[in-house]
């Protein structure tokens, strides 16, 4: 059994000063759905607020990127061991945002999930295909070099802090949703691609989330789907109630 794994993607919202109050509504409104697990990323700079606000509770916290490299010359990022160091204990790798604004590529992305594995992180790895890409009959072929580049030489033992997110990019902020059907086949295409790249047995233990416009309305169609074990939330993360809805409908789907 997979259990369902509901994460918020703050994204550069929420200052530090008003990042104690929403994990711990997020908290207090999500208490009673114990086999979920709910996670909120935050950027960097809010993860000491909000370890501190998630501690004693069974919220985890983590980043929305990490280096590959341990230290050293590289102004502007964070490595996975200040990470671990901060107490987040996740890590989203190779967002679409990251992948669009900031350079991001197959390689690095494989970069950043093979080092936040290596160093205890539960790497969210972020896929998904573009409108244009999507309407030119090019889904498959995106996804599966998207999963070979970004997943090389990750091993069986380390799927056990991987976590996929499958985020169609025109589902992104958009208020479009990809229906359940066209979710779950994608879904089930990732879990086939996992078991040619670790094997049968440990893709069926990988949890693959969909992200896209999930909320509170449509979350329990999406999550009743064999192949969607949670989701990566952005607009929703940011409100205790509408978080908590969507974690209301994985905890019924479970
Ligand atoms: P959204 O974002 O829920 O606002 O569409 C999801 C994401 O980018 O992770």
């Amino acid at each position: 059994m997979r259990k369902k794994i509901i994460a918020g993607n703050w994204k550069m919202n929420v200052k530090p000063s008003e990042t104690a109050a929403l994990v711990k509504a997020i908290a207090e409104a999500t208490r009673q759905y114990p086999d979920v697990e709910v996670v909120c990323c935050t950027p960097a700079i809010d993860v000491p607020a909000a370890v501190a606000a998630a501690a004693g509770t069974h919220v985890g916290v983590g980043t929305e990127n990490c280096h590959w490299k341990e230290s050293g010359a590289y102004t502007g990022e964070i490595s996975t061991g200040m990470i671990v160091d901060s107490g987040a204990k996740y890590v989203i790798v190779g967002h679409s945002e990251r992948r669009q604004y900031f350079g991001e590529t197959d390689e690095t992305v494989n970069l950043r999930a093979r080092a936040a594995i290596a160093a205890g992180l539960t790497a969210i790895v972020c896929i998904g295909e573009t409108l244009e890409e999507r309407e030119a009959g090019r889904l498959n072929e995106v996804i599966e070099r998207q999963m070979n580049v970004g997943l090389k030489d990750i091993a069986a033992a380390d799927c056990a802090k991987l976590v996929i997110a499958y985020e169609p990019v025109w589902a992104i902020g958009t208020g479009k949703t990809a229906t359940p059907d066209q979710a779950q086949e994608v879904h089930a295409l990732i879990r086939a691609t996992l078991a040619r790249l670790v094997g049968a047995e440990t893709a069926e233990t990988v949890r693959i989330q969909y992200g896209g416009s999930m909320k509170p309305g449509n979350a329990a169609e999406l999550l009743a789907k064999k192949d969607i074990d949670g989701g990566l939330i952005g607009g929703a993360a940011l409100k205790a109630d509408s978080f908590a809805g969507i974690i209301e409908a994985a905890q019924a789907a479970k």
